[in-house]
């Protein structure tokens, strides 16, 4: 199911749509606070060699999508190459949805990388967000490994 044709723009986030791209970050992250946002985006915008965000505009410039990669040199589950290219976080209004938008957020992150050395495009999602997954196969990507995550107070 595809939704008719619309037309955006993607580019890489600029340090004047902090603003814009914090307001979508903050639908996507709702657990972190505006200025853990606002510090989180402008620490990204230091680093351009580790990381990177572009945003996504609709004709009238609102802001309707973003994708946030990094380069990971640590070890990244079900990989085989070093860097490798993370995706951290991508977002679509939903009005939006089914036009491509992420698909075109993909590429674009995916050029980056492989300009960034990057040999492999890892990702990661929620075992329940079936959206999710159903984008990341269409787009090539294949399942790994499936993790459960544990943590232990040390200081009571
Ligand atoms: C997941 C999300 C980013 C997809 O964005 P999108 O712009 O709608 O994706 P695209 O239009 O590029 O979809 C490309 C293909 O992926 C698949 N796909 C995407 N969303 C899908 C859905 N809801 N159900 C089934 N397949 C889907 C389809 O094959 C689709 O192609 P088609 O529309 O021609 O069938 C969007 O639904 C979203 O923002 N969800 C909330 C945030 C989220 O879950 N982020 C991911 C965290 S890892």
């Amino acid at each position: 199911m595809s939704v008719p044709h619309v037309s955006f723009t993607v580019r890489a986030v600029l340090p004047s749509d902090i603003s814009a791209w914090c307001s979508l970050r903050r639908l996507l992250w709702q657990h972190v606070s505006d200025d853990d946002h606002l510090l989180e985006a402008q620490e990204l915008l230091t680093d351009p060699h580790r990381y990177v965000a572009f945003i996504v505009l609709s004709d009238d410039n609102a802001p309707i999508g973003f994708a946030e990669a990094a380069v990971r040199r640590d070890y990244v589950n079900g990989c085989k190459t070093s860097p490798v290219l993370f995706l951290e976080g991508i977002y679509v209004v939903q009005e939006m949805r089914r036009a491509g938008i992420a698909s075109a957020l993909c590429a674009a992150i995916g050029q980056w990388g492989s300009d960034h050395g990057c040999m492999e495009f890892a990702s990661d999602t929620q075992v329940g967000n079936a959206h999710a997954q159903a984008l990341h196969r269409a787009l090539g990507f294949e399942e790994t490994e499936r993790v459960v995550f544990f943590r232990k107070r040390l200081i009571p």
